[in-house]
Order: structure tokens, then sequence, then C-alpha cells
């Protein structure tokens, strides 16, 4: 749960802050150029397109670039003829018409309108070609990623939350693909479009052009004041919307225990004042970011003003054409422009480069280990062997020690003790979710790690603890355990398991969406539920980990009923809290911190008046907590 609510806090933070470079400060990779060749590597099958769409892209914005300053000539035109026409009138020459030459004009705009048109063809097929390279991309990465994931021990979920997981395996994706799609050909076209102004505007004048270029250390002097202190609240603002979502989830995820330990107002009272802070330093950061687009509206004002002066006087003077200074006018609102927007995408693929590391991460964690073991088939009759068997947790102590157990076919072995004593992980063993760190476990006289971990399991089937259902309806979740079982197979085991009876009461019967918490179902119901999945499976070996949920008498009576039934003629590990659904096992198992403290069956458990009876009498003495 802690690490689920610091991914709510620490999820890859968009580049998108409101103003470029004012925004929160993205998350860095820890090995960048390594990170990058690395993608780029899943990029390489589509080298032909991404050489395509860069140059595309670079054709696009030099047509871009160059329309203002064409465009520009036929403002020229018209002012020549003008001025011409002007002339002749001082002159006293009879004028009709201004000698406007409008062959020339029409020509002028028919070209920009050929250049408008091939760059935005460029562009669009520029676009196409890119998804198709980012999406193909991105599936190969989520392929691999997928596949990882099953490799994965079952440890490393332990270690590392489900969100988290969620995050990597969705957030980071979607900003891969994003910044594929869009960063790649912006960063060419800024800085073909930047070059481009550049040299268009020189290419107009030299002196103005400086002066342009003298406004710019003034933005930055504002952006370099005001970015860090407006940084520096988004960071705090960050920080309490955490805090914030983490009570939020907490409060929606417990309110049911919020509420009936009367504890709403204090909840209430704890998130106003979250929601203050949060509040104040939103609108500090929201402010003081808000600031800089005027600030900077007004620096370029200012150089605007200053070029359409010195510029009109040139052209009054005749050393500029005015077209020219039209086109001027309009690379200095385009020149900015790439600037921006390189300093926003140098954050957006920081943030990307950052995703694709964590998924990298995961990507090279080390994988479960298959490799079989010197340890010889053995002729036996027992179904299953714990021979000498040692286990422990990564990075914990050893949990067990020399454990030894033989379980014939058809025996039902019950394991009982304390909480914590290790009664599911011997179970967890047993399936090969964690490999033993001495010793063996035979199935059959095999060693399991001489079989695939998918023909282990395929011997077992589980009734666990928490009684996982999946959001579908209760038909599907039946079938589950095995897609081949046929519609009756599957209505005998819901009868059998007094699924059926209830489920025929439903509205929706069978197809019946059980929802999240499958809250609209109750929880005797559910284990039942999943006990019916248990018999559509119909396995050689039969595993229960009994909930410690009390339900009503009745649905009592009719789990136990299912479950003997389920047990009948079948191997079995039963786990049980209530003692009195194992008195019949053919084995009891007493387990305490890891070790078998107890064998035997209950009435000689019970003569022996050991660990075992001490258990059994305290819980009739009323005292069910264990
Ligand atoms: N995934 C895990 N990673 C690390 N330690 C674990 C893990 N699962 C269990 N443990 C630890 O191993 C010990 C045995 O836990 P286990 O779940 O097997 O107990 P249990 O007998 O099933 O208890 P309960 O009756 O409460 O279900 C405990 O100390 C527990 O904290
Ligand atoms: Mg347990």
């Amino acid at each position: 749960m802690a690490k689920d609510k610091e991914t709510v806090s620490s999820k890859p933070v968009g580049p998108k802050g409101p103003h470029g470079n004012a925004g929160p400060k993205p998350e860095k990779a820890k090995h960048f150029w390594k990170t990058v060749r690395r993608l780029a590597s899943y990029m390489s099958a589509y080298i032909w397109g991404i050489i395509i769409v860069l140059i595309l892209a670079i054709l696009a914005s030099i047509f871009q670039v160059m329309t203002p300053k064409v465009l520009g000539q036929a403002t020229t035109e018209i002012y020549k003829g003008f001025m011409t026409g002007v002339a002749q009138q001082k002159a006293g020459i009879q004028v009709d018409q201004f000698p406007i030459d409008f062959e020339a004009i029409k020509r002028i705009i028919f070209v920009v309108f050929l250049m408008y048109m091939a760059s935005a063809l460029f562009s669009f097929i520029q676009q196409f070609v890119m998804t198709r390279v980012s999406q193909r991309t991105v599936y190969k990465l989520r392929r691999d990623l997928k596949s990882k994931m099953r490799r994965l021990p079952i440890s490393y979920y332990d270690q590392h939350s489900n969100g988290d997981i969620m995050s990597r395996a969705i957030n980071d994706m979607d900003n891969i693909a994003g910044t594929l799609q869009q960063s790649i050909t912006q960063v060419v076209t800024s800085t073909v479009t930047f070059v481009g102004v550049l040299w268009m505007m020189f290419s107009i004048s030299w002196k103005l052009t400086l002066i342009a270029l003298a406004t710019i250390p003034l933005s930055l002097i504002v952006v370099g004041l005001v970015a860090p202190s407006s940084q520096k609240f988004f960071a705090r603002q960050q920080k309490s919307l955490g805090l914030l979502n983490n009570q939020v989830e907490e409060n929606y995820a417990g309110h049911v225990v919020v509420k009936s330990f009367n504890h709403e107002k204090d909840a209430i009272a704890k998130f106003d004042a979250e929601n203050e802070i949060l509040y104040k330093a939103s609108w500090k950061a929201q402010m003081i970011s808000g600031i800089i687009m005027p600030l900077m509206t007004l620096i370029n004002n200012l150089g605007y003003v200053l070029i359409a002066m010195f510029g009109g006087i040139q052209v009054a003077n005749g050393g500029i054409a005015l077209g020219n200074i039209q086109a001027f006018l309009q690379y200095m609102n385009q020149f900015s422009q790439p600037i921006t927007q390189l300093a926003n995408l140098a954050n957006t693929i920081q943030a990307t480069v950052a995703s694709a590391e964590r998924i990298f991460e995961v990507i090279d964690e080390p994988e479960m280990n298959d490799d079989p073991v010197d340890i010889p088939d053995i002729q036996t009759d027992d179904k299953v062997i714990l021979d000498h068997m040692d286990f422990g947790y990564e990075g914990k102590p050893l949990l067990m020690q020399d454990y030894n157990l033989n379980v014939k076919p058809g025996e039902m072995i019950a394991i009982v003790g304390p909480t914590g004593a290790g009664k599911t992980t011997v179970i967890n063993l047993l399936e090969r979710f964690y490999e033993v760190k001495g010793g063996s476990i035979k199935l059959d006289g095999r060693d399991i790690r001489n079989m695939t971990r998918d023909d282990v399991r395929s011997h077992y089937a589980m009734v666990l603890q928490d009684t996982w259902l999946f959001t579908g309806t209760i038909y599907d979740n039946l079938k589950y355990s095995n897609q081949d079982a046929s519609h009756e197979e599957i209505i005998a085991a819901a009868k059998a398991a007094h699924v059926d009876s209830f489920v025929r009461q439903l509205p929706d019967g069978y197809d019946t969406v059980l929802n999240e918490e499958a809250s609209n179902i109750s929880q005797g119901q559910r284990q039942l539920i999943t006990i019916a999945r248990a018999f559509v499976a119909d396995p050689e070996i039969l595993i229960l980990d009994e909930a410690t949920s009390s339900v009503d008498t009745r649905t009592e009576v009719h789990i136990q009923h299912a479950m003997q039934r389920l047990l009948k003629n079948r191997t079995s590990f039963v786990v049980a809290h209530r003692l009195s659904t194992i008195r019949d096992a053919d084995k009891i198992i007493v387990m305490n911190e890891g070790s078998i403290v107890e064998t035997g069956n209950h009435d000689e458990l019970m003569a022996k008046d050991g660990f075992y009876a001490d258990l059994y009498n305290s819980q009739f003495a009323g005292n069910v907590a264990m």
C-alpha cells in the first residue's frame, strides 16, 4: 500500500508546464545516451521510414520559412506600382490606373499557394509515416515488456507495487509513443525553422537582425529570474497534490471503516487543510508563471516597434523593399517560436527517456531460473514429496529448514499453525511460485524444477485465502480455471458448490457481471464461486487456503459441504483456520515459525496434548484469533 501511494506523487510529470520551461522539472534519466541508443535500436527496422520523415520535415519547414519573403514581393510590387503612379501624377501625367503589375502579383500568389500546399502535404505524409513508425516501435516494446513480465519471478511482484508496474506499462509507454510521434520531427522542424528564419532575416538586413536579436538576452533574463521561483512552487504543488491524492484514495478505499469509526469529520478536516496548502501553492505557481507570458510579449512588442521604426526609415530611404520589411516582421514573430518549442522539447525528451529507462529496467530484471537440476527421478508411490527442503524469502533469513513431508495419492493434508507460521508459503512452494533454497520438492517422483512451471501447475487447483474474482460474468469466472470445460460441466460444478441456487435468483443469472470488489454478491457467495471454479478445474491435487472471514451459518454449512465434495478422492492440502474443517484430515501438519512442530491425525495430536491440542482448545474456548 505504501508503495502504491508513492506512485501517485511520482507519476511521470508531464512536461506541459503552462508556459514552457516554467513548468515542473521532468524526471531525469540516469543513463541518457545509453537509453536513447537502446530506444533507437527498437526503431532501427524503420530507418527508411524515419529518413523519409526527416527529409519531408526539412522540406516542409523550408517552404514554410520561404513563403513570407515571397509574399513580401507581392507587397513590394503593389507599393512600386503605387509609388510610380503617384510620381506620374505629381509630374502632371494623366493616370487612369496605377501601373501595378497584377500579372506579377498573380504569379507570386500562385507560387505562395503552391509552397503552402507542398508544405502541408509534406507535413501530412510525414505525420502519417511517423505514426506508423512510433506505433510499431511501441508495439515491439510492449510485447517485450509483456513477455518479460511473464518470466519475472513472483518475488519481483512482491517488491514492486501494482501501481508502479501499471504506471510503467501504461503511462511510460504512452509517453514514448507520444514523443516518438511528435517530438522527433518537431526537433527537426524547429531547428530548420530557426536557422531558416535567421538566414532569411540576415538576407533582408543584418542591421535589423541585430536589433531583433538584441531582445533575446532580455527574454532570457526574464525566464532566468522568474522560472526558478515558479518551479519551486510547482514542485510544492506537485507534492501536495500527491499527498491529497493519497488522502482521497485512502478515504475512498476505506470509507466504510472511516464512517464506522466516526472519523468523517477528522478526514474532512485533514482534507481541507491539505487542500488549502495545495490551493496556495498552485495559486503562487500559476501566478508567477503567468507573469512570464505578458513580460515576454512586452519584450517582443518592444522589438517589433524598433524594427518597424528603423525599417520604415530604411524603406523611405529606399534601402529596403517594403515587402521585405513586412516579411521581416513576420519572421520576427516566427523567430522565438522554435526556441520555446525546443526548450519544451528538451523537457519532453528528458521525461520520455526517463520513461524508456523505467521500461528497460523491467526488461533487464533477472528472470526466473529455468535450468533443470541434477536430481534424478525416483520410483515412488508418493504424490508429493518435500525432501530436506530449505526456503527463505528474498533478502530475508531462511524461514524453513530441512522440511520433510511425504504425501500419498488421495491423502488430505491439513496444515495448521498460528499466523505467519509459513502455511501459505508451503503452498506457494508446491506450485513453484518461489524456488526452494535447498533440498527438493517432487511431484510423482520428479523434482519440480525439472518440469515446466505450466506442467507443475496443471496438476493443481487453488482456492485461495483472498477470493480473487475478475470483473466479468459469473459464468466467465467459473470457466476461468479450465477453458475447455463444457457448459454442462460448469453448471454441474456450480451445483456441487451450492452456487447454482443463488445465481438463479440473480436477475441476470450466470450473466451477472461481478464488479471490481464483487460487492454485488456476498463474501460467502464469492467463496462458493471460487470453490466452484476449482470444481471446474477438476485438478489432481487441490489446494485450499481457507479464508478467515466469517460468513453466516447457512453459507458456512454450504461452504463446508462444498469443500468436502471437492476434497473427496483427491490429494489435497488444506490450510484451515477453522480447525473443525480438518478433523478428518489424514495427516495434520502443525507448523510454527516455519518448522513442523507436530504431525499426526486429529486424535493422535489431541492425545499428545501438545501445540495442536492447545490451538484446538483455545479455538473452542472462543478465542478464534489465529
Ligand atoms: N512475499 C513475501 N516476501 C517476504 N516475506 C514474506 C512473503 N510472504 C510471507 N512472508 C513472510 O513469511 C512468513 C510466513 O508467511 P505465510 O504467509 O506463509 O504465513 P501463514 O502461515 O500463511 O499466515 P496466515 O495464517 O496469516 O495466512 C511471515 O513472516 C511473512 O511475513
Ligand atoms: Mg496464509
